[in-house]
C-alpha cells in the first residue's frame, strides 16, 4: 500500500524549516556577517539569528524524528538510476548539513560567551568570531547549504514542470490517500 503524500505534521515541519533556514542563510550571508562586532546594532542582529537558529535546530530534529516514526509515501523516482540515487542522497545530506550548521552555531556561541553578552548584557563581543574554529565550520557549511538548497528547489521544479509527478501536492496539506 503506497501513500499519496506526506502527512500533515510533516508538511508543516518541512515548510517551517524551509522558511527559517532560508531566512538565516540570506540574512546571515548578506547582513549579519558584514556587521562589525563593534557596531551597536550587532547584538540585536545576533539575538534574532540565535533565536531563529535555535528554532531551526529544534525543527530539524523534530522533522528527522517524525519522518522515522511515520509511514512515508514512496520516493518519486524509484528507478534505481544514478539521478534517483543522487536525489535520495541529497535529502540525507540536506538534513545533515542543517545539523552541522546549527550545532556549529551553538558551539561558536558557547565558546565565545555569546549568550551572556546577547541575552544578559554582560561583557562584550569578541573582536572576531574567526578566532574560534566553529566559525569556519559554520561559514563553509552554510555555503554548501546554499548550493544544496538551490539544487533542491531546481529538482522540485523539474519534477513539477518536466516530469509532472506533482511534488508540491505531495508536500502540501490534505488527506493522505492510500
Ligand atoms: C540552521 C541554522 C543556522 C543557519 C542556516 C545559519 C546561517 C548563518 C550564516 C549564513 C552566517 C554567515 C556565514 C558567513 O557568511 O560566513 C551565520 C553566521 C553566524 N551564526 Fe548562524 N546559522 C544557523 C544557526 C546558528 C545558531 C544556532 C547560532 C548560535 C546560537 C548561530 C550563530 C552565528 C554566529 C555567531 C555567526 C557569526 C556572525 C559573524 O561572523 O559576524 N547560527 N549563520
Amino acid at each position: 500500500m503506497s501513500l499519496s503524500k506526506y502527512n500533515n505534521p510533516q508538511v508543516a515541519l518541512h515548510w517551517l524549516t524551509a522558511a527559517t533556514i532560508s531566512f538565516l542563510l540570506v540574512t546571515g550571508t548578506f547582513i549579519l556577517s558584514h556587521i562589525d562586532n563593534t557596531d551597536p546594532t550587532k547584538i540585536n542582529n545576533l539575538k534574532i539569528h540565535m533565536i531563529v537558529g535555535g528554532l531551526a535546530l529544534v525543527l530539524t530534529l523534530a522533522r528527522i524524528f517524525w519522518r522515522a516514526r511515520s509511514p512515508q509515501p514512496e520516493v518519486l523516482d524509484n528507478s534505481g538510476s544514478l539521478m534517483a540515487k543522487a536525489g535520495t542522497a541529497a535529502h540525507y545530506v540536506l538534513n545533515m548539513m542543517a545539523l552541522v550548521i546549527a550545532i556549529s552555531g551553538v558551539g561558536l556561541a558557547l565558546l565565545s560567551g555569546l549568550p551572556e553578552v546577547v541575552f544578559f548584557g554582560q561583557g562584550v563581543l569578541p573582536e572576531s568570531f574567526f578566532d574560534y574554529i566553529p566559525r569556519y565550520v559554520h561559514g563553509i557549511s552554510t555555503k554548501i547549504m546554499l548550493g544544496l538548497v538551490a539544487l533542491h528547489i531546481l529538482a522540485a521544479f523539474y519534477h513539477a514542470v518536466v516530469i509532472k509527478d506533482s511534488p508540491f501536492r505531495r508536500m502540501w496539506f490534505g488527506r493522505q490517500n492510500a
